[in-house]
């Protein structure tokens, strides 16, 4: 049986910080940030956008009524949890009115856990092959200002439907993952941001990725060669253009490189805009190989480096279905583009802003633009979320 990615849909924050503006702000080079890094904007969220709000919205455009009914697993990936206890999967699955009887629950293990969510997904549908999954990757990238992270920010969530007889992509069964103990990036309960080991945290991206394809090329007797496109989980895209460069090997024809190098450059086009995503890069990347790349052909395999800090890597691959590109969204661009630009003090004040709570937990926040859903406000420290429209004073 076939299973793998039926649909795919992107939500990112509706506000947008220019690569240019930031690099005057912080007395830097231009071209560091354009061509030492290759970001030219991040996605900024404002304090009502959260990965449930994004991670809903991503959702929201790719399911419909049938679906609803169907889906009995929600898992969300984040490493920006809201909350210690309550899975923001469970807040999701409410807002889309997925039917009841489902599992919902959060997996975490920085950039990676969404590549384990998706393997989790395939076994499940493999048992239960009339079921869907709903796997969402939602995160909120922030590392302080002024910090060499800050470059690196971004936010946005992608959700994918995990089902039998998929429309975009299959898996192949190829899986191999590697787990190795260090401390690279990290972010312990009591700080907001991370901290990071930023030159060791490049080292490990690269180890893990030429270790873990040493092992998948063993495993199963697989070359780069086999490959349409590799997609990289991407901090920034400069760092998975240096993967790139670290497995094309001579015995590659002149017409493969080429054929991996401009995939790669489609596969990267999302990200240079949105910035970091944190489990949901590498799927991000995936996406933006699917709408910009002018090569691409059904049966076609693609391979994925995913890593996550601390460290958990995994390579697999699948396989492009026929008729892949009718599920594809051919205005995303567009939306990108109508994301509003912000000032380096107006996103030094949004991005950082901090609920302040009275003594019964309430909070209230301005009014920000936001995707399909909002946090509408915390009332006793719950936190309340609508759709644009609707408002719970109504
Ligand atoms: P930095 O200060 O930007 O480092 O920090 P740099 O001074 O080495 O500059 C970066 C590049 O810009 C270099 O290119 C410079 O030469 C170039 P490279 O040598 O690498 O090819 N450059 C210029 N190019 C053109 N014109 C100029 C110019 N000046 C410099 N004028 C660092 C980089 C990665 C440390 C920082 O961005 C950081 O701390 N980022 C956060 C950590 C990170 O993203 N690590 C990546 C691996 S870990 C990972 O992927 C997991 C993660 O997603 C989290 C998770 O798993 O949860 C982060």
């Amino acid at each position: 049986m076939s299973i793998g990615i039926d649909k795919i849909g992107l939500a990112t924050a509706k506000y947008r910080l220019d690569m240019a503006d930031l690099a005057l702000a912080r007395d830097t080079d231009p071209n560091k940030y354009s061509v030492g890094l290759m970001l030219d904007s991040l996605s900024i969220a404002p304090i009502t956008e959260d990965i449930v709000t994004l991670g809903a919205a991503a959702a929201e455009q790719i399911l419909t009524e049938a679906d609803r009914a169907r889906i009995d697993m929600v898992i969300v990936a984040t490493e920006s949890s809201i909350d210690q206890s309550k899975a923001a999967a469970v807040f999701i699955h409410g807002l889309l009115g997925i039917q009841p009887f489902a599992r919902s629950l959060e997996m975490k293990e920085a950039c990676y856990s969404a590549t384990a969510a998706l393997n989790y997904a395939k076994l499940h549908v493999a048992s239960k092959p009339d079921s869907k999954v709903l796997v969402i990757a939602s995160d909120i990238a922030k590392y302080g200002i002024g910090s060499s992270g800050e470059p690196t920010q971004g936010s946005g969530a992608l959700a994918m439907l995990v089902t039998s007889q998929p429309r975009i992509l299959a898996f192949n069964d190829d899986n191999v993952a590697q787990t190795r103990d260090v401390m690279d990036f990290w972010r312990p309960n009591y700080s907001s941001t991370p901290f990071v080991q930023g030159m060791f945290s490049t080292k490990q991206y690269l180890d893990c990725l030429k270790t873990t394809w040493a092992e998948f090329q063993k495993r199963n007797q697989a070359q780069l060669q086999d490959f349409a496109a590799f997609c990289f989980h991407i901090p920034y895209p400069k760092l998975a253009n240096k993967g790139l460069n670290k497995l094309l090997d001579k015995s590659l024809s002149e017409e493969k490189v080429e054929e991996l190098k401009a995939n790669f450059q489609a596969s990267i086009s999302y990200s240079r805009q949105i910035g970091n995503i944190y489990t949901g890069s590498l799927y991000l990347g995936f996406l933006s190989l699917l709408e910009n790349s002018h090569s691409l052909k059904a049966g076609q395999k693609i391979a994925f480096f995913s890593y996550g800090s601390g460290a958990v890597a995994e390579i697999f691959s699948g396989q492009l279905v026929a008729g892949f590109e009718k599920m594809l969204d051919s205005n995303r661009q567009a939306q990108l583009d109508q994301r509003q630009k912000l000032t380096v003090p107006a996103y030094e004040k949004l991005f950082f802003e901090e609920a302040h709570f009275d003594d019964q937990g309430n909070a209230d926040f301005d009014n920000y633009d936001t995707h399909t859903f909002a946090l509408e406000r915390i009332d006793h420290h719950q936190r309340l979320y609508k759709r644009k429209e609707e408002s719970y004073d109504n």
